[in-house]
């Protein structure tokens, strides 16, 4: 049956990059029931956890027999990865492991991720399918400032653009000067890297005197970290292109597991046929219908070498119907992290409310950090944001930053303190940018 499917999908780009990218809902929907019950029987089997986990809640995979028979098996935890660091859930052997790939996080030991040589494949395969959604194409040059190395960003863009054919320029994060030398002199179509060093790279075409809208970029994809819609109307109009949103995390496969069309920019299609969403309340745990907001859950369909079943992202965002490919569903922007929100005088922020109000205000590019402090028993947050060359006189703001304390007050609730820093001074990341820095525990 599968073997059919993989098949009768006739690719129009003359490989499999397309498969079943144009399949009818009911045909994933059938394709999915199928693989969920190899994928959980396969976990069970092969990984010791797993069986411990199925057992202790009373399970077994002869339990699945369609699709809403998922929410009896347990969920898999950040924690659960951790216990069994570092390769205990490896559910091959050693010598099958083609690659090892890890995510620092900010604490303790890293998340580490196994791939065999099939799932390192069908990883190219939906990162080819990415970029191509994104309106890539055969032919045209990608510069990949995505970090390689143990990070997935690098590597999963790099064998994506060349498994769809592209001319990869494997540039790395970093060195910021030679990222704008090399797309003026190799003039690529495509850049693939975090949007928070897009905007450094921005930055330095400035300085550098070039006009970033006369570069021969037409396409951006952008991931690894939230962002917002005014980021993408800041960093479209800034370099006259295309920005499409890229979301994946390593537990699951890496960058690729949902990607925006070009077609219709309104929010990302995951790739069903490899890894299943749930959205769940994150306290309760109950699964959500489409359309509520809440924490983003994946099955792995395909994975061998690491499977995860039911793995909690802590991601928030909401499923919806799909658009551009019918047959996928769509996830909205990730607005933020269970674990990125602060929480403020019992109010829930989250960075990307900051980052709209910032972009809005007209004087701030979107360089900002948020710090949390604690004066008596009181926290405060203060917001440093750098200004626009434009919007800064030497002495300081041309508009005072006090409309945007206001402006916080009356969306948000919360009284923030607004610090406006001079242009260029703010450190800048050349990946995941680091938006809360929190010192209630030492103030
Ligand atoms: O960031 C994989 C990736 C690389 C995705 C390049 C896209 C582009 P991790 O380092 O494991 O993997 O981090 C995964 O990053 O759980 C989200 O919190 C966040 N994230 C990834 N993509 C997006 C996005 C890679 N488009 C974690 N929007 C995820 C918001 C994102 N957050």
């Amino acid at each position: 049956m599968l073997q059919a499917f993989r098949y009768s999908a006739a690719p129009p780009l003359g490989h499999e990059v397309d498969f079943l990218q144009h399949a009818t809902r009911d045909e994933i929907i059938a394709l999915q029931r199928e693989r969920l019950a190899w994928s959980l029987s396969y976990a069970y089997q092969n990984v010791a956890h797993y069986r411990a986990a199925f057992d202790a809640l009373g399970v077994h995979p002869s339990d699945f027999h369609d699709l809403p028979d998922l929410a009896k098996f347990p969920f898999t935890t950040k924690q659960d990865l951790r216990d069994n660091y570092p390769f205990g859930f490896f559910a091959v052997p050693q010598d099958q492991i083609a690659r090892i790939h890890a995510s620092s996080g900010t604490t303790g030991k890293p998340t580490v991720v196994g791939y065999t040589r099939s799932d390192l494949d069908i990883w190219a395969d939906v990162m080819a399918r990415s970029i191509h959604a994104a309106g890539g194409r055969p032919g045209m040059r990608v510069h990949v400032a995505y970090g390689y190395g143990l990070f997935t960003g690098g590597l999963g863009a790099h064998y994506g653009a060349e498994r769809l054919g592209c001319s990869v320029i494997p540039v790395s994060g970093g060195m910021t000067e030679r990222q704008v030398q090399l797309i003026t002199d190799f003039r690529p179509e495509i850049i693939m890297v975090t949007p928070s060093y897009m905007l450094a790279i921005l930055d330095e075409f400035v300085r550098q005197g070039l006009d970033p809208r006369g570069a021969s970029l037409q396409i951006g994809i952008f991931g690894a970290e939230p962002w917002t819609e005014a980021m993408r109307a800041e960093i479209e109009q800034a370099f006259n292109i295309q920005a499409l949103d890229v979301y994946g995390l390593s537990e699951v496969i890496g960058p690729g597991v949902a990607q925006e069309c070009i077609e219709t920019k309104d929010g990302l299609h995951i790739w069903e046929d490899h890894f299943f969403p749930e959205v769940i309340d994150p306290i309760t745990g109950a699964t959500l219908p489409d359309g509520s907001k809440g924490e983003l859950v994946f099955t792995s369909l395909t994975k061998r070498g690491m499977p995860v079943i039911r793995y909690r992202t802590r991601d928030l965002t909401r499923l919806l119907p799909g658009t551009a490919r019918p047959g996928f569903r769509r996830m909205g922007r990730i607005t933020g992290r269970t674990d990125d929100m602060i929480i403020l005088r019992g109010i829930n922020i989250f960075p990307t409310q900051i980052e709209e109000l910032l972009l809005a205000s007209g004087w701030s590019a979107g360089h900002f950090q948020i710090e949390l402090t604690r004066e008596g028993r009181m926290d405060q947050m203060t917001i440093h944001a750098e200004a626009r060359p434009g919007a800064w006189d030497g002495a300081g703001l041309i508009q005072p930053a006090q409309v945007l304390t206001e402006r916080i007050k009356n969306t948000m609730g919360i009284s923030a303190r607004v610090i406006a820093e001079p242009p260029n001074t703010l450190a800048r990341s050349t990946g995941k940018a680091q938006r809360v820095i929190d010192r209630r525990q030492q103030s």
